[in-house]
């Protein structure tokens, strides 16, 4: 006999428990098909208007619940915290953690047998796979879909990416500022996420790479009817995974998570995918740590042609056969029997696949950058926890580079004098922000890719190195070494570097050193004084009291591991 569902905890409970659990649900027009024991799904949406990339998503919530009632589930749908990357300050993953306790808090409490989850925008899709991985359910994750390619001037252009290059193109002067608020309508053609090799689209393919998506969710555009394909499909398979007893937890294994590194690699895809799959691996007790991410990424080639490391689009890379098509091409260098949503495992599915356009997925005999260009993790006196860097999005001449050091203590100081005339740089600096990390902001926003001095961008400057212990979008590009852990705030070397100081870089080695003599460094840390806390009240001040450093995932401390999907006390 099949042990009785979750939710019969809820709506089969005797006496006044289980009345006043039904009866109000009555009152919402629900009928007894809810209460008869058929598998309950939950559908987390993430919809919001202040989140454009997510807009759509009642839609395809919608889709989702026609699937799970002909699968001969009942949805309850419920919102979730909505997290617009381009609205939200200071940043939106000052709340990823808060969307995930969120997440995780909503489902053990209420009576889910399984959910379905929607997401999009950048941090939506990690906080929700965190939550959900914390508790353990069975979970089908949907993420919205790219936006269409944009187009200005006759060019096709994409999210992010575009927009720092036309921001550096008006501070060079080839640009005029006319233009560039011309090009503000054009980088979208509608709903859904960025369509670059971002954040969310990286996110949304590494998901669907751990076989927590159906094939070809991460990659059909946003407004394509595929989507809403997927979306019913998920909702059956929901409703199956319930009935099969297959939690998250099964798909969610440090072979999986290997596999996610890997497929970053082939990507191209964001650094912020280093924070988020240490968060995720956190979450589900599964090792995985930085060494592993420099490890498992330096034998994969970059194989996938998309903006910014390459020139194509994420409607492009749908219709070369998405996901599947680059599982297929990495091959033997991913884990290919493990399970996925889907029922088959990913091997399986990307062998079924049709081949689709050529040209945007190369092969591993001529891959678009050789094996190695994928995310490095550089230590040394700098960076004693590691810090990160794409190699891909990187200009390689700088990746072995000496310089000054030119250091500011806020991206506020940095915005005020990098355009000063009078500066003292050149460009062999480099460039320095700190007090930008998870507990320094708080939230660790995406200032990394820094702005050139407008000097140097008027001389053909197109690239410095740049050090910062804060991230940077996943659309964007550059010699920039990210995520320096510990953080300046909690005094890591990086609060006692002076301008002046030489800094080097050699990425091949993966060094980061400061090159001033350990008994200096000992006098400026025995003089330094933590900066005030940047946050005195509210969420903030858990998050800044509580969160990792970045080289174990930016999670809050009290949140790694798993609650389970037990059931909760009585409520009356
Ligand atoms: Fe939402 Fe880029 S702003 S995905």
């Amino acid at each position: 006999m099949s042990a009785p569902r979750r939710s019969a905890a809820w709506f089969a409970a005797p006496g006044k428990v289980g009345f006043v659990h039904r009866s109000k649900l009555y009152g919402e027009g629900f009928d007894a098909g809810l209460f008869d024991g058929r598998p309950v799904v939950g559908i987390a949406n993430s919809w919001s208007e202040l989140n454009p990339c997510n807009a759509h998503l009642r839609r395809v919530a919608d889709a989702v619940r026609r699937g799970i009632t002909e699968a001969g589930g009942a949805a309850l749908e419920f919102p979730t915290m909505s997290l617009g990357e381009t609205l939200m300050r200071p940043t939106a993953m000052l709340f990823r953690n808060l969307m995930a306790m969120e997440v995780e808090e909503t489902l053990r409490a209420n009576p889910l047998d399984g959910v379905v989850l929607l997401a999009g925008c950048d941090k939506t899709t990690p906080a929700m796979v965190m939550g959900a991985a914390s508790v353990g359910l069975p979970t089908v994750l949907v993420t919205g879909g790219p936006a269409l390619t944009g187009e200005f001037r006759g060019e096709a252009v994409g999210s992010g990416t575009h927009v720092w290059r036309f921001s550096e193109e008006v501070r060079a002067g080839r640009m005029s500022p006319a233009e560039f608020r011309a090009a503000e309508s054009c980088l979208a053609r509608g709903n859904g996420h960025c369509n670059t090799m971002g954040t969310a689209s990286t996110m949304a393919c590494l998901t669907e790479t751990m076989g927590l998506q159906l094939p070809g969710s991460a990659t059909a555009p946003a407004v394509d009817a595929a989507r809403l394909h997927i979306a019913a499909e998920a909702g059956r398979r929901a409703v199956a995974m319930v009935r099969e007893g297959r939690g998250i937890g099964e798909l969610l294994t440090r072979e999986s998570l290997e596999n996610a590194v890997r497929m970053n690699a082939a990507l191209g895809g964001s650094t912020n995918a280093v924070v988020h799959l240490l968060a995720i691996a956190g979450r589900a007790n599964v090792p995985l740590d930085l060494d592993d991410i420099d490890r498992l990424s330096r034998d994969i080639p970059l194989l996938v042609d998309l903006l910014p490391s390459g020139r194509q689009f994420m409607a492009d890379l749908h219709a070369a056969g998405g996901v599947p098509a680059v599982v297929r091409e990495l091959g033997d260098l991913l884990h290919r029997d493990r399970p996925t949503v889907d029922g088959r495992r990913l091997g399986d599915i990307a062998d079924a696949a049709i081949p689709g356009r050529a040209g945007v997925v190369r092969p591993r005999h001529d891959p678009l950058q050789p094996a190695g260009s994928g995310v490095a993790v550089v230590r040394g006196s700098l960076a004693p926890d590691g810090a990160v860097v794409k190699q891909s999005a990187a200009t390689p001449g700088l990746l072995r580079h000496r310089g000054r050091a030119l250091v500011f203590d806020s991206i506020e100081d940095y915005d005020a004098h990098i355009d000063d005339p009078e500066l003292d740089v050149d460009e062999t600096t480099v460039l320095v922000v700190r007090y930008a990390g998870p507990r320094g902001y708080p939230g660790m926003p995406e200032i990394g890719n820094l702005s050139l001095p407008r000097r140097l961008l008027q001389q053909g400057v197109t690239d410095m190195v740049r050090i910062s212990d804060a991230r940077m979008s996943g659309t964007s590009y550059g010699t920039v070494v990210l995520h320096v852990a510990p953080e300046a705030a909690v005094g890591g070397p990086l609060a006692f570097v002076r301008t002046g100081d030489e800094i080097e870089l050699d990425v091949p080695a993966r060094r980061l050193d400061l090159l001033v003599d350990p008994s200096e460094l000992t006098r400026r840390r025995a003089a330094w004084r933590a900066p005030e806390p940047a946050a005195d009240r509210g969420w903030s001040r858990l998050y800044a009291d509580h969160v990792r450093q970045a080289d174990t995932g930016a999670d809050l401390d009290f949140l790694v591991g798993r609650s389970g999907a037990g059931v909760p006390r009585r409520s009356l």
